[in-house]
């Protein structure tokens, strides 16, 4: 249940800081906006961080950027570490991840589920799994919890899912990344009797949407990016779902950095290790068309943007449609 009595302390994020949030993303998708189909990536990713980063600077709270876009030397901006807000130093105290783009490609190809994305927590919270740049990840929605287990293959997790659900196995529809790595993946859920949806990139919006109430797919598994599942977490929090991650070194050094950064490979990580507390906020703004939201779209003097705002205290997915005046962004 909700406690209306919640810790109303002025130095934790709460849901006013959300709605400033997605004054962020939605920047970030603005921007990116000239960048869609043009098959340049980093320009597009270039622009939603510059834009990003703009607003957060006036927001008011100390943002502690756990997940940016990579170390200092190689990102100039909202790089991991970086302390990012108004810098009064008031405000709530937070963890905060960051990806400008979920789908750079996508959105350089002019493909579908390209996001911008902020996720918030306590500070002190959210797992900085940085060193190790992929993970294997279970998400579902609230039917899968204490059902399935990323230990377990995924044919089972499936029948369990099924069983769960009340619905029969053909009907369970698991998306993953295509990705040469999930060959043996994607047979083993086809073999199981389920259906896949392949994507291209983005598996942030593939969680969500299998998370979500009254989406399409009901499981999203396989390998994507570490970040990426912090901040899916964030967002699965607030939907009750289920998520695991298992870190996926590439070779060994990137293992031995990852256990020098103090993760452990053999791990899965439950949702309460990627983020712990129940404090979390997710926001994301579509910068193309998407199962989650619509992306950004321009009709004569207008920009219209579609938004998400997940909140963990409150067990809330909002939708924010917003018009902006194309004249105040020449
Ligand atoms: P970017 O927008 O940063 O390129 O990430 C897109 C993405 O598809 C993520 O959603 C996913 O977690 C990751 O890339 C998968 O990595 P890879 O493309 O190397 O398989």
């Amino acid at each position: 249940m909700v406690s209306l009595t919640a810790d109303l302390s002025p130095l934790r994020p709460d849901r006013n800081l959300a709605l400033e949030l997605v004054r962020a993303t939605e920047a970030a998708a603005i921007r990116a906006v000239p960048f869609i189909g043009r098959g340049a990536k980093e320009a597009a990713d270039g622009a939603a961080v510059d834009a990003m980063r703009a607003f957060l600077g006036t927001v008011d709270f100390d943002g502690r950027v756990v997940i940016g876009e990579g170390e200092k030397d190689n990102a100039p901006m909202l790089f991991n570490g970086e302390h990012v807000g108004s810098g009064t130093g008031t405000g709530p105290q937070c963890d905060i991840a960051v990806d400008p783009i979920d789908g750079t490609s996508l959105t350089a190809a002019g493909r579908q589920n390209a996001l911008s994305v902020i996720a918030v927590s306590d500070r002190g919270t959210m797992l900085d799994a940085s060193s190790v740049f992929y993970m294997d990840k279970l998400v579902t929605g609230p039917a899968g919890v204490g059902v399935v287990d990323i230990r377990l293959p995924i044919g089972e997790n499936i029948r369990r899912l099924a069983a769960a659900l009340g619905k029969p196995v053909e009907e369970i529809v698991v998306s993953v990344l295509n990705r040469p790595r999930h060959e043996q993946l994607i047979a083993d859920i086809r073999e199981a009797g389920a259906g896949t949806r392949l994507m291209s990139d983005g598996d942030v919006a593939g969680g969500i949407n299998a998370a979500r109430h009254g989406a399409r797919t009901d499981m999203c598994v396989g390998v994507g990016g570490s970040p990426e599942g912090i901040v899916t977490a964030c967002a699965i929090k607030a939907l009750g779902g289920h998520i695991q991650g298992r870190l996926w070194p590439r070779d060994d050094d990137e293992r031995q950095r990852g256990i020098d950064a103090g993760l452990d490979m053999d791990k899965v990580y439950e949702a309460d290790d990627l983020v712990s507390g129940n404090n979390t906020i997710f926001v994301a703004t579509g910068v193309t068309d998407g199962q989650l939201v619509a992306g950004v779209r321009r009709e004569g003097d207008y920009l219209y943007t579609e938004s998400v705002v997940l909140r963990s205290a409150s067990g809330t997915l909002r939708r924010i449609a917003s018009e902006h005046l194309v004249s105040k962004w020449l």
